[in-house]
């Protein structure tokens, strides 16, 4: 492809190449041991896996009777200041996520440097758990710092390539071994307002840098540099009854297809699942776009579950029931695919989910919204208890499943 600037991919008007791959670079020094041998060592430091916290009346544990795996999404500052919610995380999940302290917004701040703190914390609280980790998010088109942005408009498709591996290799080499699985990119569909590029790409500043090709080229990246961490494929807004979203769910399908056919490494594709009242569930659908993704040999993962409960009254009680009633709607149909690996919500504790503070998914009454599995005083909700009773009734393919895991 030819660069942006319709050169070779050296003269960078106002912007040598050596500036930009000293731009690329900043930081992200190849590590040494950034393409692994075979069997590479786990990343060091991180402690060994512990016993598991989970109870015996868990989520965790209902959802592992079945081969599955439970878990949330783990904001850094409640869990760095509130021992109740470390309790509650700890008895309740087998998988955490960090929501932002992995992503290149929080590991890359500066040019030159890389902050890795709050993402260890995180996973050295998992592993001295028995908890597993997934990784969020290596190629998106936000949370980016805000030197990258401009860095990669005024690279060409070759340095910008050269800056995602060098992010890849940063990030994944830092965590190798420790990942179950990375979203390697995130939401790279449009949505029902966005335009459509390159067979339903979204803009990017990756696809505007590098063309359609920076999503195989992901995959391969995260595949060299982390062989033990799955790849998945993590996208929003293809889990509801709405028309546009049965189109998106189509061509994702097609890509889906497409990328198994040229040998893209990709493993998994997850489903964000931020379920909202307003849109109802058609389980058909549903059922039909899960049994294709399985049938393809991919895992399935529910990434970031929660259910916006704006189209729901503001009385508690009813509230909470037609929530935990979404949930079980929604959870019949993605436990009942083999292909399904993992249940994570988008944090488990109400007054922390990010529901609230976003333009049109809070309440038009204002109340804070109602969202998790546990409220305010962490007690168990009816949307706890209906995931409980979903995993509990579900069909059992842990055989399916831990085979799915081992491929
Ligand atoms: O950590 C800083 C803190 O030091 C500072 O005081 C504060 C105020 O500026 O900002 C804090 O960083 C914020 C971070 O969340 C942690 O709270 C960032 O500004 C804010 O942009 C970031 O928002 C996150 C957002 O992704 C963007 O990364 C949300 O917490 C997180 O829930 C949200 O998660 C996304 C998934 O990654 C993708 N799917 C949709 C989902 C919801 O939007």
């Amino acid at each position: 492809m030819e660069d942006r600037d319709g050169g070779s991919g050296t003269d960078m008007p106002g912007l040598s190449r050596r500036a930009v791959l000293a731009g690329a670079a900043c930081g992200l020094a190849r590590p040494a041991s950034a393409a692994p041998s075979a069997g590479a060592a786990p990343a060091a430091g991180f402690g060994p896996l512990g016993r598991p916290s989970w109870s015996a009346d868990s989520l965790q544990a209902a959802a592992a009777a079945k081969g599955l795996l439970y878990g949330c999404e783990v904001p850094f500052h409640r869990f760095d200041t509130s021992p109740p919610y470390r309790q509650a995380v700890a008895r309740e999940c087998g998988l955490l996520v960090c929501g932002t302290e992995m992503k290149m917004e929080e590991v890359l701040p500066a040019p030159g440097r890389t902050d890795f703190a709050r993402g260890d914390a995180i996973l050295r609280f998992a592993r001295a758990n028995g908890q597993r980790m997934r990784g969020h998010t290596l190629v998106w088109h936000a949370a980016l710092p805000p030197w990258v942005g401009p860095l990669l408009a005024r690279a060409n498709a070759v340095q910008a390539e050269d800056f995602m591996r060098r992010w890849i290799e940063t990030v994944a080499g830092h965590y190798r071994g420790q990942i179950v699985a990375w979203d390697v990119v995130n939401e790279i569909f449009g949505n029902e307002s966005d335009p459509d590029r390159g067979g339903g790409l979204r803009d990017s500043p990756w696809l505007a840098a590098i063309g359609p090709g920076y999503v195989d080229l992901a995959f391969r990246i995260l595949r060299e540099t982390d062989p033990a961490a799955a790849g998945t494929w993590n996208e929003d807004a293809v889990e509801q009854g709405a028309p546009w979203m049965e189109a998106k769910r189509t061509k994702v399908l097609r890509r889906l297809s497409a990328m198994r056919a040229r040998g893209v490494p990709i493993k998994r594709f997850g489903l964000q699942s931020h379920l909202t009242s307003t849109v109802p569930i058609d389980q058909g659908q549903l059922r039909r776009f899960l049994a294709e993704i399985g049938a393809m040999g991919l895992g399935i993962e529910i990434t970031e579950f929660d259910i916006d409960d704006r189209a729901f009254p503001s009385d508690v009680p009813t509230r909470d029931r037609m929530v935990a009633d979404f949930a079980r709607r929604y959870l019949d149909v993605v436990l009942a695919e083999p292909a399904t690996l993992d249940i994570v919500s988008w944090d488990i504790y109400d007054p922390d989910t990010w529901l609230n503070d976003h333009p049109f998914r809070k309440r038009p009454d204002g109340l804070p919204q109602r969202a998790l599995p546990l409220d305010a005083r962490f007690q168990r909700k009816p949307v706890w208890h209906a995931m409980q009773r979903a995993f509990r009734e579900a069909p059992d393919h842990a055989a399916a499943r831990d085979k799915l895991r081992r491929a």
